[in-house]
């Protein structure tokens, strides 16, 4: 996900675009560029870091004059974030000019094409792709080398796109990926979202999949792919800025937690082809798969969660052992790696100082190093052998829930790949398991749209002071992080324990009106999970239970009841962490807390 703006007028065009991609940072972070046409030739300036270094090279624009231009703010995912991989890109003579928002999926293929026509490039990214295959069809008509790309390229985009020999000209395109225009009341302006036009029109075109508009200073055109010119209505936007920033939602949280059907969806398509799972990125043959003898995950705060959930999967399925380890204790408790180990680091940033440290610790070690991480090019992406992205896009928000539902659906594919390749599950265990991966993004969007009652029960604890979660095995994962959830943005006190511990001391907490959330989604240990309920319960406290549908026993043990959609033994955090985020969410709300920014949290914890 990243941003990109547009603009054709009577006004300078780099403030502007440099504003607007200031308003869409929250879309990308990691390099941003922008390219104006000064009367005789396309000018680019680019620079890996956050939008204000740009700002700084450009001293805000002013020193580059032009009323057409394009810009856009990166969030890697071909190419890691430098100078060169960041847009725009040109194409060989700087004739052509493009930003893009999304992934061409079939760029390699395209780009080796273009080699054998002796077309050569400078950057890793997907998009220089999109300026050379322009160069290639264009034949001094924009629209008609715009749609033949259009016809050879798959994936998703939006695109900004300028011509030199058309320097009044400004054209975009859209395909699955966002894009609005508008006429502003000195020229026409396009964006990835609204907040960027929000400050110069508030009447904008929602362009629609394979739409193309031309734009000069004066007149905005509609075309299909048939080059028939098209009527728009536009829409009127009365939101604030930071209400566009969040899509209309009320906190980034929420937004993200909205996003997690899609990331989801984004982080296992790639890695699923028919029956197989192929994960390129993991560098290993099925040899080396072999080689494995044991696993030890390493993490800190809830991507140490999604580990513990890991090493339950990856036992499971795969029947490897597996170790799961805090960063912060891993680091100085000089581990005994054995021969055959493979070391995993799970970090959303990828700057997490302990998780780096483990890295490099275990590396210097000589242990083989993959990291599950989601920023591209951050420090454990670039310092581990190998590299699982999960496609959450930028998380603004600092409790993770985007990017901790896609580290459990990298922990799920690379516990598939090893039990394919170890030969621990049958053909047809896998193709169901890949059918229930497949369920799993249209059923937590099913979960999302329970908020209303999961609010009504969260707004009944707003004065609670201590909340205990228990459960047994990934239920006592999927405790930890529900747990940590409500903590981290409410600021009550709360614990999670492996249900059959609680008699070993932690039950004389227990009193009155104490809140117990119970997860009991593994069937073989209900009976078990539902004596420890009724533990509790008969010392006073209130039950919530979350568990699997169709479970009625639970009703005799508990209080308040969450039902989850069915799927296996393995998948039901994806599903049962659900409520419990919505569960922290709407506490925090009701007690007014900070949701998005709580006090004495950092997104990215990059010191000791
Ligand atoms: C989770 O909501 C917190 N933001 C925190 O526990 C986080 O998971 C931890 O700091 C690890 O961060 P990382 O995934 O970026 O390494």
């Amino acid at each position: 996900m990243c941003g990109i703006v547009g603009y054709v007028g009577e006004r300078q065009a780099a403030p502007i675009l440099l504003d607007g991609l200031g308003k869409l940072e929250y879309r990308g972070y990691d390099s941003a560029g922008i390219a104006v046409y000064d009367g005789e030739k396309i000018r680019m300036k680019k620079a890996k870091g956050r939008l204000k270094v740009l700002s700084e090279l450009t001293h805000d624009g002013e020193i580059f004059p032009g009323q057409t231009g394009i810009g856009h703010t990166r969030w890697a995912t071909h190419g890691e974030p430098s100078d060169v991989n960041a847009h725009p890109h040109f194409n060989a003579d700087n004739s052509i000019v493009v930003v893009h928002n999304g992934i061409i999926e079939n760029y390699l293929k395209l780009k080796k094409k273009l080699k054998e026509k002796g077309y050569e490039f400078v950057s890793d990214t997907d998009t220089e792709v999109i300026a050379h295959l322009l160069d290639h069809y264009y034949r001094g008509n924009p629209l008609q080398a715009i749609i033949k790309i259009m016809h050879r390229m798959e994936g998703s985009y939006a695109l900004g796109i300028m011509f030199r020999d058309h320097p009044e000209e400004l054209y975009a395109v859209r395909k699955d990926s966002p894009l609005i225009v508008g006429h502003t009341k000195d020229g026409c302006i396009i964006a990835s979202d609204v907040p960027a036009v929000l400050k110069y029109t508030r009447d904008v075109y929602f362009i629609e999949n394979e739409e193309i508009v031309r734009m000069k200073q004066d007149s905005m055109e509609f075309f299909n792919v048939d080059e028939e010119s098209m009527e728009k209505e536009s829409t009127h936007i009365d939101w604030d800025v930071d209400a566009a920033e969040k899509g209309g939602y009320e906190h980034f949280m929420l937004k993200e937690m909205y996003e997690q059907p899609k990331a989801i969806s984004d982080t296992f398509s790639p890695r699923l082809k028919g029956k197989e799972i192929v994960i390129e990125e993991l560098g290993m043959s099925d040899e080396d798969i072999l080689s494995v003898k044991k696993m030890m995950i390493v993490a800190c705060g809830s991507a140490y969660h999604a580990g513990v959930t890991g090493k339950y999967v990856l036992e499971g399925m795969a029947r490897i052992p597996v170790e799961v380890d805090l960063a912060s204790e891993y680091r100085y408790r000089d581990p005994l790696i054995e021969e055959g180990t493979l070391i995993i680091i799970i970090s959303q940033s990828g700057e997490t100082a302990d998780s780096l440290a483990a890295l490099r610790d275990s590396r210097s070690r000589g242990a083989k190093v993959l990291g599950i991480v989601n920023v591209v090019g951050s420090s454990i992406a670039r310092e581990a052998d190998n590299v699982m992205y999960t496609w959450a896009g930028p998380e603004i928000a600092v409790a993770t829930t985007k990017a901790y539902s896609c580290q459990l659906i990298a922990l799920y594919l690379l516990a598939m790949k090893f039990a394919q390749v170890r030969g621990t599950v049958t053909d047809g265990e896998l193709e169901r398991y890949i059918e229930d991966l497949k369920r799993i993004p249209d059923q937590v969007e099913m979960l999302l749209n329970n908020k209303n009652r999961i609010q009504k029960f969260a707004n009944r604890y707003l004065a609670a002071r201590d909340v205990f979660f228990i459960g047994r095995g990934i239920d006592y994962a999927i405790s930890l992080e529900g747990s940590l959830k409500l903590k981290e943005i409410s600021y009550i006190h709360s614990e999670a324990y492996a249900a059959g511990e609680l008699k070993h001391g932690t039950i004389s907490l227990i009193e009155e009106g104490t809140l117990v959330a119970a997860v009991l989604t593994q069937e073989k240990l209900y009976k078990k999970m539902i004596s420890n309920m009724v533990e509790v319960r008969t010392r006073g406290a209130f039950v919530l239970a979350v568990t699997n549908e169709g479970n009625g026993d639970v009703k005799r043990a508990a209080d308040y009841v969450i039902y989850i959609p069915e799927t296996n033994q393995y998948f039901t955090n994806s599903l049962a962490i659900i409520p419990l985020q919505l569960f922290g969410y709407y506490i925090s709300v009701g007690k007014g807390c900070d949701v998005d920014k709580p006090r004495n949290l950092a997104k990215s914890v990059t010191v000791e």
